[in-house]
């Protein structure tokens, strides 16, 4: 369906308590079966669906997968460790990049906030495993992006509630960075121009 719709990527939810993350999770799968218990146990049902996912995307497109890295209670839960043979399974059962983020798996869980939380988990994938992540969580300026992106801590940086409070982020942070090449909509060309001046005067301002 999504390739019907023309979709340009397509992520499977392997996080956040759902049910693909439920079985990921040992705090979550209690199964005494082929598909609870050991890792390669709990992971068979979630790799099925990303290898059928992968048969019905197509092979030029990207496909994500978004897992809790860790359930945040410690070794009894999946481990930032853990975390990284998970998405190198993800990896093999078809995923071109992991999207990085973390717990809502536990009503147990102690979550350490605070800016850019989740980014650490992206760092120790994508340079553990050697995969493409993506780092999300409480990434709220451009300087945290470019600094993530620099720092060889995420292939893609992605923002949530920063849209929310401002649906134009984007375009404002490439006036702030001096990027000509973003496009906006055309109605909004005015102001463009106009952020873009006020932009140069705040700097000459800065040098004066
Ligand atoms: C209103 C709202 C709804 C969300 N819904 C989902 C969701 O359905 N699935 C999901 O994986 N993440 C969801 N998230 C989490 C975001 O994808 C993101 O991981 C989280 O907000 C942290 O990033 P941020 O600090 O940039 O907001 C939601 C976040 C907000 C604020």
């Amino acid at each position: 369906m999504a390739d019907r719709a023309g979709y340009d990527m397509v992520e499977l939810h392997a996080a956040h308590g759902y049910l693909i993350s439920s079985f990921i999770s040992p705090l979550s799968n209690q199964r005494t079966d082929d598909y609870g218990g050991s890792l390669a146990n709990r992971m068979r049902y979630p790799l099925e669906v990303s290898r059928a996912m992968r048969a019905a995307w197509p092979a030029e497109r990207p496909m994500s997968v978004r897992i809790s890295a860790t359930d945040w209670v410690g070794e009894a839960g999946v481990t930032p460790q853990e975390a990284v043979d998970i998405a190198r399974m993800f990896r093999e059962a078809g995923a071109d990049i992991i999207d990085v983020s973390a717990g809502q798996t536990s009503t147990e869980a102690r979550p350490v906030y605070g800016r850019m939380f989740q980014t650490p988990l992206s760092d120790r994938i994508r340079n553990e495993a050697g995969l493409a992540t993506m780092a999300v969580g409480n990434i709220t300026d451009f300087d945290q992006v470019n600094s993530i992106l620099m720092a060889g801590r995420a292939d893609l940086v992605c923002l949530a509630r920063p849209h929310l409070a401002d649906p134009y982020w984007t375009l404002h942070a490439a006036v702030a960075l001096g990027d000509e090449a973003t496009e906006w909509p055309k109605p909004y060309l005015r102001g463009r121009d106009q952020a873009r001046r006020l932009r140069d005067r705040a700097q000459e301002a800065l040098r004066a």
